[in-house]
């Protein structure tokens, strides 16, 4: 197949272009600074030239938007906005024109659309999604906005010979350097993974091997549509995801961390502490019910297998070494 990946330059797109090339497909990216074989220029806000890779494509899956692993000032959280919708917009555009459309639209949404809750998990039917909830900074309910407007701007968009897809997806756990997983182990192994703000907020996340598989599932299913929750079916609460960490990777202690030392942490890593203090329950109701098995469902063995990739200086689930 054709597969063209808008914004597959960074940490999924990496996962999904070696996966993808490797199980013998033609890759696209459309990138605002090509530099491989197969990028292909675009902005991610207005039609061009770019949208030629996509007539005759089989699959778009797209990715773009700004990083969220940042301060979350007045500019950025913008920046995350008008990335996401501006790019979606425009992917659905192009996709309008073509005179032989891609067969289906998978377009990266995220889990963090639903509710900060502790009480029960959220699936695609009676997850309950967030925004309104008491107690949490205001500005969480933005990245709820943006969320939902994102996945918006895909429905919106008139592609009638296009299935889409909108794929909430939980942190994708792979080996990759500065991706997550990297950024928790290397905590860890500073002594500093242990719970934060008492550790009761669930982590949902997913193994970049059933991350892969899912996707291929997704392509492959012609009765799937609209929204699809990408999370291994047991998160778990903040606490007993780092102590599986630390296990994993061999540290005894990860020292706790109170909301304002969080703070300081989020603040010298240029980052948010929402990123670690919002509870994300999330579980993948759908893919279950269609029979989807996880290789790596359960998270101590998920990041033991994560761990040894890093040993090993492995980065695809299919052995090959990372090109960078
Ligand atoms: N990583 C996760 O675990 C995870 C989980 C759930 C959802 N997501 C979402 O999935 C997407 C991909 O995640 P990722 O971790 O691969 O993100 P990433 O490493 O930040 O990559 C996203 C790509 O988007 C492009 N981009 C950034 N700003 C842009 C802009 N203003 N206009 C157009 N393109 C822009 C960049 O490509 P160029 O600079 O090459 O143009 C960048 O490589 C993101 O939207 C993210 O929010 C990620």
């Amino acid at each position: 197949m054709k597969i063209v990946i808008p914004g597959g330059t960074g940490q999924v797109g990496g996962i999904l272009r070696r996966a993808l090339t490797a199980a013998g497909h033609e890759v696209v990216v459309l990138t605002r600074r090509p530099v491989r074989d197969g990028d292909v220029r675009w902005d991610g806000k207005a039609l061009g030239l770019w949208a030629e890779a996509l007539d005759g494509s089989d699959v778009v899956i797209n990715l773009a938007g700004r990083s969220v692993s940042c301060r979350y000032t007045a500019a950025n959280l913008q920046a995350m906005m008008d990335s996401r919708v501006d790019s979606t917009r425009v992917v659905g555009e192009a996709i309008a024109a073509a005179g032989r459309p891609p067969r289906v639209w998978l377009q990266m949404s995220t889990a963090t659309l639903y509710a900060h809750r502790f009480d029960a998990p959220n699936d695609e039917t009676t997850g309950v999604l967030g925004g309104t909830e008491p107690g949490v900074p205001d500005y969480w309910a933005y990245s709820v906005e943006i969320a939902t407007s994102w996945e918006r701007a895909q429905e919106q968009a008139e592609t009638p010979h296009t299935r889409k897809v909108a794929l909430r997806s939980a942190m994708v756990m792979s080996p990759d350097r500065g991706g997550v997983f990297d950024v928790l182990l290397w905590l860890a192994r500073l002594g500093l993974g242990g719970p934060v703000a008492g550790g009761a907020q669930y982590v949902s996340w997913i193994h970049d091997g059933d991350f892969v598989r899912a996707v291929e599932f997704l392509i492959g299913r012609d009765d799937f549509t609209g929204p699809v929750n990408l999370a291994a079916p047991a998160p778990l609460p903040q606490r007993a995801f780092m102590r599986a960490l630390r296990a994993a990777r061999g540290v005894p202690v990860g020292l706790p961390a109170t909301k304002w030392m969080a703070e300081l942490g989020a603040f010298a890593l240029r980052s948010d502490t929402e990123l670690l203090l919002k509870s994300r329950r999330v579980v993948p109701g759908r893919l279950l019910e269609a029979g989807f098995a996880f290789d790596h469902p359960q998270w101590p063995e998920a990041a033991a297998d994560l761990v040894r990739r890093v040993r090993g200086g492995q980065t695809s689930m299919r052995g090959e070494q990372s090109p960078g």
